[in-house]
């Protein structure tokens, strides 16, 4: 028996099954407030049968974003816009459930959407925006200089994110993940190579963890009990000196203390000088220790592209859940395709019904020599 398409329950919310759709940034959104695109693009995905989608990476405040096509939920009428799309959007999704995740882009704001010159920072006729982070070093050379925060810019941060944690909650998402990877503000709170600081937010892990802890005690402090809590971690910066697995065992227990329900575990992204070993299943490793020495519930996520390779994961116990970005942009049916090849039931959308399998014979001619 298929053990990805046997439910998880993650705290108080059952998933019907361990597949995720990654959070993704669609840099379709205007100051914030979702439009047709995303419309389209929920939909979809919400009639795919994964057990989970995420909404992807949304803006706790304005100069968070990373260009001016990101989500947010800042202002009431981002919470108003999203609230529109996610009743359409649930209405049509059957069992699949929904979270979201809130992110601050740190020095990696006030870019341009990656398809313009691979995402450049936005030139001075560019509305552009002064950025923040731990210290005043830029993600690269050339990209601009961040405002190192003080306190009153760190509180105000934490403000930001609990305040878009209630409006995530009164949108009714089940799911709200904090983003502390790839580079963005919390991750540079986390890593030698973005925070510099000498006061009690820098030095040791212990002093760099301290702020990212605050802001997810403070968006734990905003959900009702009743929501799930994850955060996306670092499993390792791939550099010497930088962010170590050693370091996401610890952070991962210290989420597990302040009741966040599991951890996403990423890699990457803090400077662009680093070779990641990118290959099928290349952070599993790192998810599957964090799970062993935590105990925290985790996520794997990177190049998991068949069904087979997400079942291993899985039924191995290396990872509770599996989460695929691109792959459900290839193909928004994979889960449909997956459970045909693992041999489980699923419910299809009504209206869909006929092209499954076991009455449409044109199945065979498209994937022949599956079951
Ligand atoms: C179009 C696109 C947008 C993305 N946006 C986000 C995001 O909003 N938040 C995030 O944590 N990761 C984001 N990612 C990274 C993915 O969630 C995922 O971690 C990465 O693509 C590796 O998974 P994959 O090999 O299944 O694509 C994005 C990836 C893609 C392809």
């Amino acid at each position: 028996m298929s053990q990805l398409f046997t439910p998880l329950q993650l705290g108080p919310l059952e998933l019907t099954n361990r597949i995720v759709v990654s959070p993704m940034c669609q840099y379709s959104a205007d100051d914030g407030v979702p439009g047709d695109w995303h419309m389209h693009h929920l939909m979809q995905l919400g009639c795919s049968g994964a057990g989970l989608v995420m909404v992807e990476a949304t803006a706790v405040e304005r100069r968070g974003r990373i260009t001016h096509g990101c989500l947010g939920l800042y202002s009431d009428s981002n919470e108003a816009a999203l609230g529109r799309v996610m009743s359409a959007v649930r209405r049509i999704a059957g069992q699949t459930r929904f979270g979201i995740q809130l992110a601050h882009a740190g020095r990696k704001a006030s870019a341009n959407r990656p398809w313009v010159d691979e995402g450049r920072p936005l030139a001075p006729g560019e509305d552009p925006w002064p950025t923040v982070g731990p210290s005043s070093s830029p993600y690269v050379e050339g990209w601009p200089i961040p405002e190192a925060l003080d306190k009153d810019g760190m509180q105000r941060i934490i403000a930001a994110f609990s305040s878009a944690a209630a409006r995530a909650a009164r949108i009714g998402f089940e799911v709200v993940e904090v983003h502390a990877a790839h580079g963005y503000l919390l991750h540079e709170f986390l890593s030698p190579f973005a925070n510099m600081r000498t006061d009690s937010y820098g030095g040791d892990f212990n002093k760099r963890m301290r702020f990212p802890l605050e802001v997810v005690g403070a968006v734990r402090a905003a959900l009702p009990a009743g929501i799930v809590l994850g955060v996306r971690i670092t499993g390792t910066d791939w550099l010497e000196g930088g962010l170590t697995l050693d370091d996401a065992v610890v952070f991962a227990n210290e989420l597990r203390s302040l009741g966040v329900g599991y951890a996403c575990v990423s890699s990457g992204g803090i400077t662009r000088s680093v070779k990641v070993p990118v290959g099928p299943g290349y952070q599993v490793p790192l998810a599957e220790r964090v799970k062993k020495e935590s105990g925290i519930a985790v996520r794997a996520v990177g190049m998991i592209l068949t069904p087979e390779q997400a079942e291993d994961i899985v039924s191995s116990g290396k990872a509770d859940m599996v989460c695929m970005a691109r792959a459900f942009l290839d193909d928004p049916r994979w889960v449909w395709h997956a459970a045909e090849k693992l041999g489980a039931s699923i419910q299809y959308p009504p209206q869909y019904e006929r092209a499954q399998r076991s009455v449409w014979r044109g199945a065979d001619v498209i994937r022949p020599g599956k079951k």
